[in-house]
């Protein structure tokens, strides 16, 4: 594992509200308490996976570290600076080394610019290089990607999802980032070009040395890149730990009946099944007390009251649970 103990980015008490418009009707305007009071730390070199439900809140924690997004409170801190006071400028440098992969190589990929241009644009915008070389800099760029240079004068329509998704991530990596926010980068694609892409993403963390945070509702997906895992519930994070604690030692009642849910080849290794009750309270009114209350069997008076805050059970793992006090 390629971690290291230097934090790269601190999320500190960070909350994103969407203020829903009013309708024709005049109804009143809603809150969506999409990222709720979010505290993590990732670290220099390490794959950081952050999985939960649809609806969760990855996508727009993802997007407000990258300041894609601004916070409704709290602090983004990159290398221990505050990024989330940047003026614009600043920002536009910062984001040279933070950049987003992220699901769907349709809606992300301009139909009219060939591969060339797509994946000379970042460079063209942040002024870098000659012309020549910045061409020489997509040449690399795609061989990286496994992306023969010959297919450099086409456009994306003429390719298949797999490709168009090496293209995305080629364009994302032309500027040569420390951190990128993996958005679902698979989610898309047909399963049997998963694993290629998969290991195209692990590959490319070790040649750039990257940190990710890799975002998706897939477990299995998670598993397979992650060194830690994060576990979010109604725009919380509920548990993280190493993968190897999560996986075998689960703590908290939702990471457990997530893990439950997934189906497991070797007979043997089966474990109950923990069905999970009712459905997902909305992020626009959720339950007082612990968020996931109201679907826990192991519920309690203070759960009901009180919402339990992340803390550490030992060497780093975090849970969100009355019932996992130490
Ligand atoms: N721009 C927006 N305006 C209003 N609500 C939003 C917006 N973006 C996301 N949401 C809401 O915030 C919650 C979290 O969404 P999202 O971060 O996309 O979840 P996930 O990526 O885990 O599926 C959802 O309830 C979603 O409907
Ligand atoms: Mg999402």
């Amino acid at each position: 594992m390629a971690q290291s103990n230097n934090v790269l980015v601190e999320v500190k008490d960070v909350k994103k509200e969407f203020v829903t418009s009013k309708s024709l009707l005049g109804k009143p305007q809603k809150i969506v308490h999409a990222v709720d009071n979010v505290n993590l730390k990732i670290y220099e070199g390490e794959t950081i996976g952050v999985v939960g439900e649809s609806g969760c809140g990855k996508s727009t924690l993802g997007r407000t570290i990258l300041q894609l997004i601004t916070p409704t409170e709290g602090q983004i801190l990159y290398k221990g600076e505050d990024i989330t006071g940047l003026r614009k400028e600043e920002m536009r440098q910062m984001r040279r080394k933070m950049q987003l992969i992220f699901q769907d190589p349709y809606a992300s990929l301009n139909p009219r610019m060939t591969v060339l241009e797509l994946i000379k644009a970042p460079l063209d915008a942040y002024k870098i290089g000659t012309e020549k070389e910045r061409i020489q800099k997509v040449k690399e760029i795609m061989e990286l990607v496994g992306m023969p240079e010959n297919m450099m004068n086409r456009y994306p329509h003429e390719f298949s999802g797999g490709q168009r998704q090496r293209i995305v991530i080629a364009r994302a990596l032309v500027l040569d980032p420390e951190f990128v926010v993996c958005d679902e980068p698979v989610s898309a694609l047909d399963v049997s070009v998963r694993a290629q892409v998969l290991n195209l993403i692990q590959d490319l963390k070790k040649t750039k040395k990257l940190t990710y945070l890799f975002i998706s509702h897939d477990l299995s997906v998670v598993k397979y890149v992650s060194d830690r895992i994060a576990v979010m519930y109604l725009g919380k994070i509920v548990e993280v730990a190493t993968k190897d604690d999560l996986y075998n030692h689960p703590q908290h009642p939702y990471t457990k009946a997530l893990l439950s849910a997934i189906p497991i080849p070797d007979v043997d290794k089966k474990m109950k099944r923990e069905i999970l009750a009712g459905d997902v309270p909305s992020p626009l009114n959720p339950p007082k007390g612990c968020y996931f209350n109201t679907r826990c069997k192991y519920a309690s008076d203070i759960c009901k009251q009180k919402c339990p805050l992340l803390h550490d059970i030992g060497n780093g793992h975090l849970v969100a649970c009355h019932l996992c006090d130490k």
